[in-house]
């Protein structure tokens, strides 16, 4: 399981002062990439236009590139701003499989200052049933401290 005191620490130490988003999405992506091996893809999409996702900074096999609110598992948390928490991708209508071997997808909103959305951080994992509530609620709370000011 993540130690995500010590992940969340080193993200607040490496991300301090910074206010580019890219930037701060490229050091998420890598370090919480890192932290677990039940992740195997780890990435932002970015809102790029009123009801579209854009790929943007990941660790990982390749993405796919755009995104519409309508689609996807990152559609439906863009579109509800809420956390989706996925067990089994085969039985989330209309999922979009970037990778024949996930089994499982935790999406979560990434919302700046004043609640706008920037976009969501999506980790998939090649095992069933990998995410839990700990996951939704660590990763949410590093999302808001970072991004939150954005
Ligand atoms: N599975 C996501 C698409 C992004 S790839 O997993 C990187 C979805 O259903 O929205």
């Amino acid at each position: 399981m993540t130690d995500y005191h010590a992940l969340h620490a080193r993200i607040r130490a490496l991300t301090e002062g910074e206010t580019d988003i890219v930037a701060l999405m490229a050091t998420l992506a890598c370090e919480i990439h890192q932290s677990d091996d039940r992740f195997d893809w780890t990435g932002f999409y970015r809102v790029v236009a009123p009801d579209l996702l854009k790929i943007g900074p990941y660790q990982g096999g390749h993405g796919c590139l755009s995104i519409p609110f309508s689609r996807g598992v990152c559609g439906a948390a863009a579109r509800t701003g809420q956390v989706q928490l996925v067990p089994d991708v085969d039985a989330f209508p209309g999922h979009i499989a970037c990778a024949s071997s996930t089994r499982s997808e935790i999406v979560l909103p990434v919302f700046g200052n004043g609640g706008r959305l920037l976009g969501v951080l999506d980790i998939d994992s090649d095992r069933p049933d990998a995410f839990t509530d700990e996951d939704a609620t660590r990763l949410a709370a590093i999302l808001k401290e970072v991004f939150g000011h954005v």
